[in-house]
């Protein structure tokens, strides 16, 4: 009696997410959405506080991100998966390499089954459209607006109390920053 009831508690969980298993297109919208794919690659996505519109989904975005790699643009995906196979698919996003901020190693680490299950999902979705801005390399002219991903920085560091706030010492200890008094 408990095994059976804890089957139908299993059986409920798995219904609430398209099950793990077969590829399907419901598990790649599942996926596009808790894998942050629409993030960056559906315009308006974020701004709208997750809606997908769906002659955006995964278009492409023209908003560049500019780093020390240069300037690089949430692809089509659209386009992608347009003139491959499924399985052509997959084994693109075993080997994908790419500019940042595209989190490719995330992509990487899918299994098979959930990368086709996005190929599944970008083919539903579709008219592809046009390409997203060419990647533009470091110190090039970009032409449309874009976020600039600084590298890390340090708060500034100091050599005595005075460096540092009201309430605040230079850290005794030595590691050149600023703490509490
Ligand atoms: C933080 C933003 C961001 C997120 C999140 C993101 N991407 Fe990307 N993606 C990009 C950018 C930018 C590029 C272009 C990189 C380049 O120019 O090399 C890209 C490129 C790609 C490409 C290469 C396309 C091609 O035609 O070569 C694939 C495939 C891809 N992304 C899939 C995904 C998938 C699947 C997800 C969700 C799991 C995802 N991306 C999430 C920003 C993102």
């Amino acid at each position: 009696m408990r095994a059976y009831w804890l089957m139908c508690i299993a059986a409920l969980a798995l219904n609430a997410t398209p099950a793990a298993g077969e590829p399907s297109v419901e598990r790649g919208l599942y996926i596009s959405i808790i894998g942050g794919c629409h993030d960056c690659h559906t315009e308006g996505y974020s701004e709208s506080g997750g809606k997908i519109d769906p002659a955006k989904a995964l278009k492409g975005n023209a908003l560049g991100f500019q780093g020390p790699w240069g300037t690089s643009y949430a692809a089509n995906l659209r386009l992608t998966a347009v003139d491959l196979t499924a399985d052509g698919f997959v084994s693109y996003l075993r080997g994908l390499g790419t500019y940042p901020p595209m989190p490719q190693y995330n992509v990487r680490a899918m299994s098979d089954e959930d990368k086709k299950s996005l190929y599944l999902y970008i083919r539903t979705l579709g008219d592809a459209g046009e390409r997203a801005p060419a990647f533009v390399p470091p110190g090039d002219r970009v032409h449309t607006p874009y976020i600039v991903l600084a590298p890390p920085l340090s708060p500034p560091a100091c050599t005595r109390d005075f460096d540092c706030g009201v309430g605040e010492v230079c850290d005794p200890g030595g590691s050149g920053q600023c703490m509490k008094r």
